[in-house]
């Protein structure tokens, strides 16, 4: 069917038709344009809106092309999108009874409610597929509730934690990313068919069945707002955009922590290159491409609310011009989802270089200073700068954690407050061991292998549940 019989004149050039056409990408559509034509025109038949026997020759061509599929289907850009290709192949097999199936129903709604349709599916996958992560990072976090490793703030040593630890703070992160994902997913499921261009139609269309027939959770309240909202797009990407994060702080860790002067990780060689010149290296590059991935999706989320900001109500062809970012970002968050889980889940953990590194430079401070308060009634400030005085010296004098004694101590407290520290060498030694220092932290969030039990045995119950859920 030739749209542009009635109104135009003369075909559109042919620069003009590429330019303007959606086909490329509406592959994306055509299974979700089928089903949405299948659903309005079951009720169109239902509701006397056109004859049962034209319903149901329309119908046995929509599903013969479901069969089909989309190769079936005239796709040269003269055609502009999906929807025309679809009406165009019905027409070639019933004739101009086809026409019938665009009664009530307008290119705007319909490609608010294919977008819908395939995102909603996109997402379920996405979703399953964060959760198997953590599910994944459940069972890593299981063989290394001891293993000791340093955490760092302003990337210098901080105070030691567990691997187990800081696995299930990553988890925590894709927690959030799937429920962001969860909850943008209740503002996708919501059906615009039946707002036809704009203000519905003043045939008695019935969108509770289109809604039920297309799995819809409700129908859009105002037609106006369903025909031009792309809210739903935005919010899907932004969540993306912080998963992406997420993966790229992983992907972050992960080639710095596989470094020689790092060393505490090592990467399979699955997810490694090599180079053409230096035949030593063995290269993270899937972590890097995944870090740089990452603002793909930031451009995309970019480009995507610059395309709706300013447009007037309602459709505006603009909105054609968001579809491909969508895709593009969720393409990539899904596959750098992926990747970067199976990167992960297979990582070889240095369990002596962590302990190594967890257990120098002073990163027990922490807890000589808590046992000063503790066992001598010190206030926290003051036993904070005998400490760091301690490690002033201990620096300058070139000695190790384990070379810091009782006689030591008392020096240094000497100095700040005038008296001896005399506290017991034991509890030094103690305080200064980077495990005793973990197992110490028995507060729920914290490292200390009971509490990360908990944190497990929590992460496992909600993964259960989502997955029941799903
Ligand atoms: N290809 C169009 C899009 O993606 C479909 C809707 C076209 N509507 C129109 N009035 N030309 O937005």
């Amino acid at each position: 069917m030739n749209l542009r019989a009635g109104r135009l004149g003369k075909k559109m050039s042919e620069d003009a038709a590429a330019f303007t056409s959606s086909l490329e990408f509406d592959e994306y559509i055509f299974e979700a344009d089928v089903e949405c034509n299948i659903a309005h025109t079951t009720m169109l038949g239902q509701e006397g809106i056109i004859d049962d026997s034209t319903a149901e020759k329309i119908l046995i061509a929509l599903k013969k092309l479901k069969e089909e599929g989309v190769d079936a289907l005239d796709m040269d850009p003269s055609v502009e999108d999906i929807h025309m290709a679809v009406e165009n192949y019905v027409t070639a097999q019933v004739g101009e009874e086809a026409g019938f199936m665009h009664t009530a129903k307008s290119r705007n709604d319909q490609v608010a409610t294919d977008l819908r349709i395939v995102l909603k599916v996109k997402l379920e996958q996405i979703q399953s597929e964060i959760l198997e992560f953590m599910e994944g990072i459940t069972q890593l976090a299981e063989e290394h509730k001891e293993t000791v490793m340093i955490g760092y703030t302003h990337l210098q040593h901080a105070q030691p934690t567990t691997f187990a630890h800081h696995l299930l703070a990553y988890a925590q992160s894709l927690k959030r990313d799937y429920e962001r994902l969860k909850d943008a997913y209740k503002r996708v499921n919501i059906n615009p068919l039946g707002s036809a261009a704009m203000t519905t139609t003043s045939f008695p269309i019935n969108r509770n069945t289109t809604t039920d027939l297309l799995g819809f959770d409700s129908f859009m309240e105002n037609s106006m707002d369903a025909v031009c909202a792309r809210d739903f797009i935005g919010e899907t990407v932004f969540a993306l955009a912080m998963m992406c994060t997420s993966l790229s702080k992983i992907c972050e860790e992960m080639v710095l922590w596989s470094t020689y002067e790092f060393g505490m990780i090592e990467i399979s060689d699955e997810f490694s290159s090599t180079s053409s010149i230096m035949p030593q290296k063995k290269n993270p590059d899937v972590a890097e491409i995944a870090r740089g991935k990452t603002a793909v999706l930031y451009g995309e989320l970019m480009t995507i609310l610059t395309i709706l900001k300013a447009l007037p109500y309602t459709y505006n062809r603009d909105l054609q011009e968001i579809t491909p970012h969508l895709w593009n970002g969720v393409e990539t968050a899904r596959a750098m989802l992926n990747i970067v889980s199976a990167m992960l889940l297979t990582v070889q953990i240095n369990k002596n270089r962590a302990l190594q590194l967890a257990g120098a430079n002073f990163a027990t401070a922490t807890d000589l200073a808590d046992v000063i308060v503790r066992e001598k009634n010190i206030p926290f400030r003051i036993s904070h700068k005998i400490v760091g005085r301690m490690v002033t010296q201990a620096i300058s004098q070139n000695l190790k954690p384990e070379d810091i004694d009782a006689a030591f101590m008392d020096k240094i407290c000497k100095e700040v407050t005038g008296n001896n520290l005399a506290l017991d060498e034991n509890l030094i030694k103690k305080s200064l061991d980077p495990l005793e220092n973990v197992k110490m932290r028995r507060v729920p969030g914290g490292p200390s292998p009971e509490m990360v039990d908990l944190a497990l045995n929590n992460l496992k119950t909600y993964l259960k549940q989502e997955k029941e859920i799903n």
